[in-house]
């Protein structure tokens, strides 16, 4: 949050009444939706209004806050004599958040990143995860997780990448699904987010986004679909954005008709923070604003009841959102979950955040088989990216304080991350990590601020592993696609003096590598979360294979991009007297973002530009090889694979054998993957039927998918630019209903 004016505070209404959190409530009915028809008859119309509208409790006064209500990003008032528990929310799909120490001290097991969970490929890992953080949310008392980022990764410059799960919609909403599944299975309702189109930080609550239905209808709207087909989220969060100029939040196709009438979405949609500017966003599918201080009016409250005595709102308007949100809370049992806080294990957590770093990293690159390193080497250089320290985190409202607090902050100078984009350094320090796995070795460290000096350390070790980090915020996109500043040199220093060098990159986002060539190895490991130095060390050290594959292509540049320019970048800055709140840029000039690629994002793109990226969508290498064999396709209704995948090295792994589908004249699509487990010589057979949306188009004239009759060429690759078997089966022609 930014430092609010006094004024703020002196505004917010009086404490909410608040229920003790430790009350249990009447058991809630096998059917919500009867039981909140029940409950709704009997509520006055303040009642209901108090459900349609969230504060921030750190923006209110110790001394006002309701009594033994846990600090997060929102809270809403619950209503006591009925047993309708208040909500209270905290951020995010990376752990339970701690925005700027808001809760002073508190700490939370860190997941890896979004993209780190993404490399997993991995549903059951995601949705352990998801279990986990939503299990430590209820521990402190919340009862909504804002957990749930979707967004695509259409550009490789976007500030919220990291939180995300890349640029595939069936692999990302697949994943959601996953996730969002994981955290409700602790009565914690998650929060699919931010519908839609929420995909890049500059400008994002002045910009249009302009994009063809068909197209979003095939992308980003295609990710949310799959997410909420697969886990039912409680709430969807709209964005800030405007789509075709009319924002996110108040806009009738995306949360009347599209979320509605197509998708049969029954849970209830809350606004993102600051992201409301109507009483028509309440019409247009809006049920809750939430974060109503840092909005120009709090539209779902005061000036709502002023609509309602004036005859402007109809009462029916107040009841269909408080019946959204009340169905919600006893569908997923909020009203008997019991009592909220509870003690946390934080060993047993912190083992699922290190399992899913560990199946996050990526090994781009080893040659000479560098890595594994051997137990016997003598003396390793350690150089760079504070491993000394810990590990590189996020900035933003999805940041997590790992367990043991940040061991170094340091805050975004400028620009509208400049009130909460931090760069935080926690979790075990590769360093220390490093020193357990090579027990015998020498193991000295140089920070990297000299890469003369670093350079010399290299050349003097057996091995050297210097680290390259590029941090990333909300509320800020990167202005181009190299690492942080110096980093590139300092690596170049490094690979000149020692080719036997491993690069190790904490990044929130896909780099240009201009040093690659001279790498011994390269692994990508993103931001590794609570465990993520043991992660590093036990892949450096050969006690885990690596398995990851990128979620996201790596471009050589941003020439290879659907826009070399990023949408806004190119605007002056905001305005001194910008009133930039709560990294919410409410007065940039607004502008238009359109996205070339259109629902060609990441992969498609390249495939239809038939351009060859640095590293593409779904690559990996492991210790060990993996063989495909035995691939048939059976057309007609679908497209149903099956083939073997064998391990033929000589040590345990786990590989992602990827299915794509190439239709006449269109780009090639993700249609499915197995993450699959393998002992040397062990086979594996692996059967799998695409999804209809992905063999046809969205046809907006006919409100319909329309799947034409044709020839489809399914290749089994290792990404999306290695096919090693190819097929082809013929599809009969369909129409689904969206
Ligand atoms: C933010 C983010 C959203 C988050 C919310 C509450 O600005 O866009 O992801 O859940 O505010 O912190």
């Amino acid at each position: 949050m930014a430092n609010f004016p006094k004024r703020l505070l002196a505004t917010v209404g009086a404490a909410a009444l608040a229920l003790p959190l430790t009350a249990t409530y009447a058991a809630s009915p096998a059917d919500p939706d009867r039981r909140a028809r029940e409950v709704l008859a009997r509520m006055t119309r303040e009642e209901k209004i108090a459900l349609l509208h969230g504060r921030m409790l750190s923006l209110i006064a110790q001394a006002k806050r309701p009594e033994g209500v846990t600090v997060g990003a929102g809270f809403v008032e619950g209503v006591p004599r009925l047993g309708i528990p208040p909500q209270v929310s905290t951020d995010a799909s990376l752990g339970v958040s701690n925005l700027l120490d808001m809760r002073r001290g508190d700490v939370a097991t860190a997941l890896p990143s979004g993209l780190a969970l993404a490399a997993t490929w991995d549903p059951g890992l995601v949705r352990e995860g998801g279990r986990m953080i939503g299990s430590e949310a209820r521990a402190k008392g919340f009862n909504v997780m804002l957990a749930g980022g979707v967004n695509l990764v259409r550009d490789p410059r976007s500030g919220r990448n990291f939180e995300y799960l890349g640029e595939d919609p069936l692999l990302a909403g697949t994943l959601a699904g996953a996730q969002i599944d994981g955290v409700q299975s602790n009565h914690v309702v998650s929060t699919i987010k931010h519908f839609a189109l929420n995909d890049q930080e500059i400008g994002r609550s002045s910009a249009s986004v302009q994009m063809d239905e068909a197209a979003m209808r095939e992308s980003d709207l295609l990710a949310f679909e799959i997410g909420i087909e697969k886990g039912n989220p409680g709430a969807v969060m709209c964005g800030y954005n405007k789509i075709g100029g009319t924002y996110s939040c108040e806009n009738p196709f995306l949360l009347t008709q599209v979320l509605r009438s197509d998708w049969g979405f029954k849970g209830f949609v809350m606004s993102d923070w600051g992201a409301v500017h109507s009483l028509g966003s309440l019409q247009a599918g809006l049920d809750q604003q939430q974060g109503e201080q840092i909005d120009a009016k709090r539209w779902l409250s005061t000036e709502l009841v002023a609509a309602l005595d004036a005859g402007r709102v109809p009462e029916s308007a107040v009841d269909i959102a408080a019946l959204r949100i009340l169905r919600t809370l006893y569908a997923h049992g909020l009203d008997t979950s019991g009592p909220l806080k509870s003690e946390i294990d934080f060993e047993t957590n912190g083992a699922i955040a290190r399992r899913a770093a560990e199946e996050g990293i990526v090994m781009l690159r080893n040659p000479t088989s560098l890595l594994p390193i051997a137990a016997s080497v003598q003396t390793i250089a350690v150089i760079g990216g504070h491993a000394d320290i810990g590990v590189l985190s996020g900035g933003g409202s999805s940041q997590v304080a790992p367990v043991g607090g940040f061991r170094k902050i340091e805050p975004v100078r400028g620009g509208p991350a400049a009130a909460f984009g931090r760069k935080g350094y926690g979790g075990t320090p590769p360093l220390d990590a490093i020193r357990a796995s090579f027990p015998t070795a020498r193991v000295v460290f140089v920070d990297g601020a000299d890469p003369e000096a670093a350079a010399k350390a290299a050349r003097s070790a057996d091995i050297a592993i210097v680290f390259g980090e590029k941090h990333a915020t909300e509320a800020d996109d990167q202005r181009d696609l190299s690492l942080d500043a110096g980093q590139d040199a300092l690596i170049d220093a490094v690979t000149s003096a020692n080719p036997r060098s491993v690069v190790v990159l904490e990044t929130g986002n896909a780099v240009v590598m201009p040093w690659a060539q001279k790498a011994g190895a390269i692994l990508v490991a993103w931001f590794p979360g609570q465990h993520g130095g043991e992660a590093i060390a036990d892949v450096l050290a050969g006690k885990v294979n690596p398995s990851g594959r990128l979620p996201v292509t790596f471009p050589t540049g941003t020439d290879q991009l659907p826009n070399p320019v990023m949408p806004g970048s190119d605007l002056p800055p905001p305005s001194k007297d910008e009133r930039i709140t709560y990294g919410v840029n409410t007065n940039s000039p607004p502008f238009e973002i359109r996205y070339p690629e259109g629902s060609d994002v990441g992969y498609r793109w390249f495939d239809r530009q038939s351009k060859q990226p640095a590293y593409a969508f779904g690559y990996g290498l492991s210790y060990t090889t993996f063989t495909y064999s035995d691939l048939t396709v059976e057309g007609g209704k679908t497209l149903s694979v099956r083939f073997a995948v064998t391990n033929a090295g000589t040590v345990a792994g786990a590989d992602v054998p990827q299915v794509y589908v190439r239709l006449e004249g269109k780009a090639k699509r993700l249609i499915g993957w197995q993450k699959v487990r393998l002992a040397p010589g062990e086979k594996r057979i692996v059967t799998l039927k695409a999804d209809r949306r992905l063999l046809g188009h969205y046809d907006t004239a006919r409100q319909r998918w329309a799947v034409p009759a044709g020839r489809a060429t399914v290749e089994l690759a290792r990404s999306a630019n290695d096919p090693v078997l190819t097929s082809a089966a013929r599809i009969s022609a369909a129409t689904i209903l969206p």
